[in-house]
């Protein structure tokens, strides 16, 4: 493949290891998301997009079939596309015929599936340059140095956003905000506030896969760090808390008991949580209002018309 560079930045990520000593010591336990998605919790995650309750994908990619050519109107095409977390590049491709990019800067933790998907893309877009690099974008968004000059675009589906708290998601728009420079701008998916059935059903399937999901972080803990642990001693939990504008998945402890990793011994009460994921919602004046603490102004935005998700094109000022 000759339109296609692979970019390793050695992202300085806190090992599965790390991250799971420190946050089983602290007083309410937990893990970070991002150690959801080894093999397993990719595949598994794929399989949540499918399944009926779990409408962020369908809805946004109906959102951005629909406005494809508006979106390429207003930021104009010839633009360098960037991609945080881009894993299979899926939705992407729903724009690129439309946006004309100089190049696409594909970015991912994981080195080897950033480098087969970007294999694949490359064979089906022959006139795209792609500029894959690894990188772990909850700590910085470096480009590759042979990307072209000009103006850029920052596209981030998925409500991805929703994974960080209210500072974090702050942070991130300021680090977005200086990748981009003056000019530039960011198209970003994510999730409304909305009726809470609809919330607490998209992370409760009938089918079981978020919990699934949820427990085979445990199995990961369990394969890889080799831990005395039963992950049948926890229960998938997640709902809506309203307060916090956020849906919460916990693993519950259904007893009291003892998980133990090397040297470490870590108690769990019977109905402990330890808590796995955040996903904020946002409502649009919400989230427009936060961009423009944070150096964007809001130059359109999308919402389905039952209210479900929606995209925003920003400028960065
Ligand atoms: C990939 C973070 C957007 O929060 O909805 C899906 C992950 N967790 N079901 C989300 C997820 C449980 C998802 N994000």
């Amino acid at each position: 493949m000759e339109n296609v560079t692979f970019h390793d930045h050695k992202p300085d990520t806190l090992s599965l290891y790390d991250a799971v000593v420190q946050g089983l010591s602290k007083r309410q336990k937990s893990i970070p998301p991002k150690f959801f998605y080894d093999k397993r919790g990719s595949e598994l995650f794929d399989q949540i997009c499918q399944q009926p309750e779990y409408y962020l994908p369908t809805v946004e990619r109906r959102m951005l079939e629909q406005n494809a050519a508006e979106i390429a109107e207003l930021a104009g095409r010839g633009r360098v596309l960037i991609e945080p977390g881009a894993g299979s590049a899926s939705k992407v491709r729903l724009l690129l015929d439309a946006l004309q990019p100089s190049a696409f800067v594909p970015m991912d933790i994981s080195f080897e599936y950033l480098k087969s998907s970007a294999t694949v893309l490359a064979e089906e877009y022959p006139w795209l340059s792609i500029r894959a690099a690894c990188v772990d974008y909850t700590h910085s968004l470096p480009v590759p140095e042979n990307v072209p000059q000009g103006s850029r675009l920052l596209f981030f589906p998925g409500s991805s956003l929703g994974n960080f708290n209210k500072q974090e998601a702050c942070e991130f728009l300021r680090l977005v905000h200086n990748t981009l420079g003056r000019g530039g701008m960011l198209l970003i998916g994510i999730d409304t506030k909305k009726n809470h059935g609809l919330l607490n059903a998209a992370y409760n399937d009938a089918a079981g896969l978020t919990a699934e999901f949820n427990l085979n972080l445990l199995h990961r803990v369990q394969n890889e760090l080799h831990a005395d642990l039963d992950p049948n001693n926890f229960s998938h939990s997640a709902f809506y808390n309203n307060q916090a504008g956020r849906i919460e998945m916990h693993l519950i402890s259904k007893l009291k008991h003892t998980l133990r990793i090397d040297g470490h011994a870590f108690d769990f009460e019977e109905g402990e949580y330890l808590h796995t994921e955040n996903s904020y919602k946002y409502s649009p004046d919400e989230f427009i209002s936060m961009a423009a603490l944070n150096g964007f102004q809001s130059r359109r935005y999308w919402v389905d018309d039952q209210g479900m998700f929606a995209i925003y094109l920003l400028q960065s000022e």
